[in-house]
This record gives structure tokens, C-alpha cells and sequence, in this order.
């Protein structure tokens, strides 16, 4: 993997680049669509690669692992041979998945031992397990096993959780360094900066994760319940210490309006459920503003989803008949809102890298965040 920095932005710490991989290249910033199991729920791949336009997919290996299982995964010669996606993918390491099933799992130096959230059965996460399984998946950038810390967290308790994520980092690195590839392309290790939401904690964690030298970083334990503000102030702290030649990954974040703000801080690479999930329930984000499209008010509406993001799903239905499909609780209803609101997610970041080009992104952000927060 490579990256190359091509503009950052005079006014903002925003950036524009390009990551390259063997599976091509990923023009940031960029918003990758989640598709947990392997699959961007309710979007076929020919829509995610021409209505959505996306450069590259997450996957999970927590998931992926119950189920399809790693014999299926290497049998079919890795994900992207089993899912028919030929661009880059990207998986997170269950580290967040893991500690999310509270209740279910014990965590140890070791690592973690959880319960299978499909049959109940018993499995262990250490990070030498969590690198070879991301080798069998086989995307092209692969997770550190890190503990995602929940909001709000004592700071022993952080700084204890921090220090092990560290302590597992360099279990990782050792591992994966001293493996390869399954598959004949290579793949690459991104890190992950935790610490809460305390400053000398998130300025310790950026450190150690810069001195580890590999060729991108992520920050996690964000967007998990802290206000924004906050979540700013440590992005921001981070940023300004991750090295600028490296793309950086913010994890799970965010709104539209969170991920230009969190641009202008200099972040590069998004991952978000936000706008599959919140499509399935009726919430459409444009480039007008937000949408129920359960409410009355679209009964009638036959204009189009949003004309504005030369997409063709959003120029083709109309608010009116998308309502209908969301009450009627037909298939179809899933599948345009989610490809629409993918659509939107990376318009937005692709409009963003125009304006880091042509200098215009500051005053353009200011204006975008106010548009895209307004409830329609
Ligand atoms: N997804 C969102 N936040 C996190 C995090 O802190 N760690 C991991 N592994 N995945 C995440």
C-alpha cells in the first residue's frame, strides 16, 4: 500500500490523496460503505460500484468468521473472490464487535474468550488469532485487536485498556509481520489510537501508534456516546501528532455533518452504519438535508430523492413513491434508500476532495454542515 498526499488544504488541516492498493486505488477523503457479513445490506455489488461509486468496502471479521467460517473464506480464494468485489477492502478486527456483546465475554491479557452471538458456542480473540484470520480474509488493509472503550469510562479503567491495546499492537505487528498473504497481493496493518476522551491519555496512545511506523493509522473509541465537541477535540489532538504521509482512519464516525468537520481536522478514511442503517428506517440524508420519509409531508411529494448528487437511483424515485415502499414495507424501499443515502455519503466526501483541490473547502464546509444538519 502507498499513499500519496496531494493537497491540504491552506485554511483547514483537510487533506486530499490517494491510497493505493493492489486492488487499485482509494481517491481520499473517502467514506467506506460497512458491509459487515460481507455484504452492504440490501445493495447488490454493480450498484455499489455504479450508482454508489464506492472505492472500497468493510468487512468484519468477527462476523465473518462465525459464519460463512475461514474454511469457506479460503476455499473461495478470499472475500473478494467470494463476494464478487474486485476494489479494495478493508476489515475491522472484532475488537469493537467483541466488546460490544457485554454480558457475553471476558477480556484477559491474552485477549478475549465471547459467545458466538448465532448458537451460543465458545471462541477466543488474541491478536496473533485476530491477524491470521484477517490473513485468511484476505482485504487489503486489516485492524490491530484493540479495546474500543464505551463513553462514559473511568480513566483508570481507560488508561489500564489503552495500555493493553498497545501491549496487543505489538502482538499483532510481530504476527503479522512474520506472515503473508494467502492470496498473491499483499495487505497492511493499520493501528489504532484509543484514550477515551482524556488528552494526555489520546496524546500517549498517538505517539506510541506514529512510532509504530506502518503505513496508516486509525484513532477508535469515538462516536461512542461522547458529544461531538469532544469527539472533535481529540481528533483534533491525534491528528496533529499521526504522521501527515500516512492516511488516517477515523473509526465508526459518522453524521455528514460529523465527517466535514472531522475532514477539516485532517482525517482521510470514514466507515459509518449510519447510512445503511438509518436507510432502513426511513431516514434519508440529501444534499437539501435530512428526510423522514415517513412523514405525511411526502405523500404527494413526485419530486425526486435528490437531484443534486448525479446519482441514478435518487434522480429516478420519488419521495412520494419511496414513502409508499417504506409504509407498504416492501424490499424495494430498503434497497433505494440505502443506495441513495451511499450515494449521498460518498457525493459528499467526493465534493469535499473538490474543494480541498481548488482551494474552496473551508468556507464551502461551513455552509455544507448547516445544509446537511437541517431536518427537511
Ligand atoms: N469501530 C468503531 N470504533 C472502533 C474502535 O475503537 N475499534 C475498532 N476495532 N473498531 C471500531
Amino acid at each position: 500500500m502507498k499513499f500519496i498526499l496531494e493537497h491540504t488544504d491552506p485554511q483547514s488541516k483537510a487533506r486530499a490523496g490517494v491510497v493505493k492498493t493492489d486492488h487499485g486505488d482509494i481517491e481520499t477523503p473517502i467514506f467506506m460503505p460497512v458491509g459487515t457479513a460481507g455484504s452492504v445490506k440490501a445493495v447488490h455489488q454493480r450498484e455499489l460500484t455504479y450508482d454508489v461509486k464506492a472505492q472500497i468496502i468493510l468487512g468484519n471479521t468477527y462476523h465473518l468468521y462465525l459464519r460463512p467460517g475461514l474454511d469457506v473464506l479460503e476455499k473461495a480464494g478470499g472475500l473478494h473472490k467470494f463476494n464478487g468485489w474486485s476494489k479494495p477492502i478493508l476489515t475491522d478486527s472484532g475488537g469493537y464487535q467483541v466488546f460490544s456483546l457485554a454480558g457475553t465475554r471476558k477480556i484477559t491479557e491474552e485477549g478475549v474468550l465471547f459467545k458466538s452471538h448465532i448458537d451460543g458456542s465458545k471462541h477466543i480473540f488474541s491478536p496473533e488469532g485476530v491477524m491470521d484470520i484477517q490473513r485468511t480474509i484476505g482485504a487489503d488493509i486489516i485492524m490491530a485487536f484493540d479495546e474500543c472503550t464505551p463513553y462514559p469510562c473511568e480513566f483508570g479503567y481507560a488508561r489500564n485498556s489503552m495500555e493493553m491495546t498497545h501491549r496487543w499492537l505489538k502482538r499483532c505487528i510481530e504476527r503479522f509481520d512474520s506472515t503473508e498473504g494467502k492470496y498473491g497481493y499483499s495487505q497492511t496493518l493499520f493501528p489504532i489510537v484509543q484514550g477515551s476522551v482524556y488528552k494526555d491519555l489520546r496524546k500517549q496512545s498517538a505517539e506510541f501508534i506514529a512510532s509504530c511506523e506502518r503505513e496508516g493509522n486509525a484513532i477508535g473509541g469515538l462516536s461512542v456516546g461522547e458529544p461531538a465537541e469532544m469527539m472533535y477535540e481529540m481528533t483534533e489532538m491525534v491528528t496533529d501528532i499521526l504522521p501527515k504521509d500516512k492516511p488516517r482512519y477515523l473509526m465508526g464516525v459518522g453524521t455528514p455533518a460529523n465527517i466535514l468537520e472531522c475532514i477539516a481536522l485532517g482525517v482521510d478514511m470514514f466507515d459509518c452504519v449510519m447510512p445503511t442503517r438509518n436507510a432502513r428506517n426511513g431516514m434519508l440524508f440529501t444534499s437539501e438535508g435530512i428526510i423522514n420519509i415517513r412523514n405525511e409531508k411526502w405523500k404527494d411529494d413526485f419530486s425526486p430523492i435528490d437531484l443534486g448528487i448525479n446519482s441514478y437511483v435518487s434522480s429516478f424515485y420519488s419521495k412520494a413513491y419511496l414513502r409508499h415502499l417504506t409504509i407498504s414495507k416492501e424490499i424495494l424501499a430498503a434497497q433505494i434508500a440505502s443506495i441513495h443515502n451511499l450515494a449521498f455519503y460518498l457525493w459528499l466526501v467526493g465534493q469535499a476532495r473538490e474543494k480541498i483541490k481548488s482551494g474552496e473547502f473551508a468556507a464551502w464546509k461551513d455552509q455544507m454542515v448547516k445544509k446537511v444538519s437541517t431536518r427537511l
